[in-house]
């Protein structure tokens, strides 16, 4: 069957594919996003063939005017995808041909469909990594323009959801860019392994033809070429990387988001956030919903569901290719538009929180959180740790019978549980007094988080510098 309608490998073939069956395997309605790196893993190969005396030069002349003039049609939205062609390299093959003739034929020559995918999804991840490390260091640059100014506001610092210490807003704010910053480290640590090139492995074995891999992984600035054929049409755990990465990554955004909308709540109202960033209740007019956080705390699951739909496709597969991997692209592309989507949100979102540092520092007051602070002054007074722990014990409960802080007894009432305790204790009972002695490297002194935001910022500085 050789007419307009017949398939690219259906030589052997006596009846036609299933209505059902072609739809069922048909790929090209989801991997259409590939298309511009498939044609410029096609550039590649034929500048290889033709390099190497598999074509001649006005062949592949004719190849990269076609294919150039493919990639403009679908640029342009005007290209025809047929489910009839099952995938996108088939379409793009079966146009190329449509265009140049039978010199069409030849771009397939020492390749698979096999070896082309996997050098699809891996140019087209590379570029995706470096828009996620971009934005990335984007947030990043957010948090340190909203933290250098809030050094000194101070919040409840808490374990379990409850006032433990006060520490500085712009301290909570550096522990979230410390967490991205290693996201960052995994995306970039990722990349290295996706920037191998299949290429070459063909359908599996390799080809009969003579061809220089080397100069097709230059083309495609690939850093190193797969060593092992049946390996690099089978092997997907750099996508499976890529998703883990991505879990992380948005499980940390998840985290920052349900501090924000807690923060955002009437009971707490540590922020504000802009009301463009917020909705409202079709019913209850008082209402100001934080969905862009709580959209992407929700967006986590479907990130995570990825991950896990990659490793249990990957995990039952002989060698080599199967078909199986063709489930590899959605839950990839996913993950890929809803980590950007969710980072977009977040740079946009990050410096825009408006601090209510009144709020912080009154709920502070409340949780009694210089307690430690307390007992740690009975312990250079001479008092045992756990000795100390009890007599302070014992004036927070005095504080909750009077409703008050621990600052805000009086000396009397503090001397009453220890005859250690002098005047000067109420130094140590301060916010400010409280945060200015943590005065050490990843501390909370504001002094600490300064030169932490400094340091930071000189990093970032550095690596952007390294890169260009
Ligand atoms: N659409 C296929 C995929 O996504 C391309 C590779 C097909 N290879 C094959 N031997 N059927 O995996």
């Amino acid at each position: 069957m050789t007419d307009e309608t017949s398939k690219l490998w259906d030589g052997r073939f006596t009846e036609a594919t299933d209505a059902f069956v072609e739809s069922f395997t048909a790929s090209v309605s989801f991997d259409q996003v590939l298309a511009l790196y498939d044609i410029e893993g096609s550039l590649a190969h034929a500048r290889m063939l033709q390099a190497v005396g598999v074509i001649n030069a006005n062949e592949l002349g004719a190849m990269q005017q076609g294919l150039e003039a493919i990639a403009a049609d679908i640029k342009a939205g005007q290209f025809e995808w047929s489910i009839a062609l099952e995938d996108v390299h088939m379409n793009i093959e079966r146009a190329l041909t449509d265009r140049i003739g039978d010199v069409g034929k030849k771009l397939h020559t020492g390749r698979s469909r096999n070896d082309q995918v996997a050098t699809d999804i891996r140019l087209y991840l590379r570029d995706v990594i470096d828009t996620i490390t971009d934005k990335i260091r984007h947030l990043q640059e957010g948090i340190l323009d909203l933290a250098e100014n809030e050094t000194g506001t101070i919040m409840p610092g808490m374990t379990h959801l409850q006032v433990a210490q006060p520490v500085s807003f712009a301290h909570h704010l550096m522990a979230w860019f410390e967490m991205i910053d290693r996201d960052h480290e995994r995306f970039t640590d990722c990349r290295r392994r996706v920037n191998s090139m299949p290429l070459g492995a063909a359908a599996l074995a390799g080809t009969t033809y003579p061809i220089d891999r080397r100069l097709t992984a230059e083309l495609l600035s690939f850093e190193t070429i797969a060593a092992n054929s049946l390996d690099a049409v089978s092997d997907r755990d750099f996508a499976i990387e890529f998703c883990s990465a991505s879990s992380i990554l948005l499980m940390h955004l998840s985290r920052w988001s349900e501090e924000m909308i807690l923060w955002a709540s009437p009971q707490f109202s540590f922020i504000d956030l802009p009301d463009r960033f917020c909705t409202g209740s079709s019913i209850m007019p008082q209402k100001k919903n934080p969905d862009v956080p709580e959209l992407v705390r929700g967006k986590t699951g479907r990130v995570f569901g990825s991950l896990v739909a990659l490793l249990t496709v990957m995990k039952g597969q002989p060698l080599a290719y199967n078909k199986d991997n063709q489930e590899d692209k959605e839950p990839l592309f996913d993950t890929a538009t809803t980590v950007l989507q969710c980072l977009t949100a977040f740079a946009d979102m990050i410096p825009a929180i408006e601090p209510q540092r009144d709020n912080m520092r009154a709920a502070t007051l409340r949780g009694f959180s210089t307690a430690t602070d307390l007992a740690d002054y009975l312990v250079r007074r001479g008092l045992p740790f756990r000795d100390a722990h009890d007599v302070v014990g014992r004036l927070v409960g005095l504080g909750i019978r009077k409703g008050c802080d621990l600052s805000e007894l009086s000396l009397t009432d503090l001397q009453s549980a220890s005859e250690l305790i002098e005047a000067d204790v109420f130094e140590v009972l301060t916010l400010e007094g409280s945060l200015a002695a943590r005065n050490h490297l990843g501390g909370t002194a504001p002094e600490q988080v300064a030169a932490a935001i400094k340091s930071a910022r000189a990093r970032l500085l550095e690596q952007d510098q390294a890169r260009t």
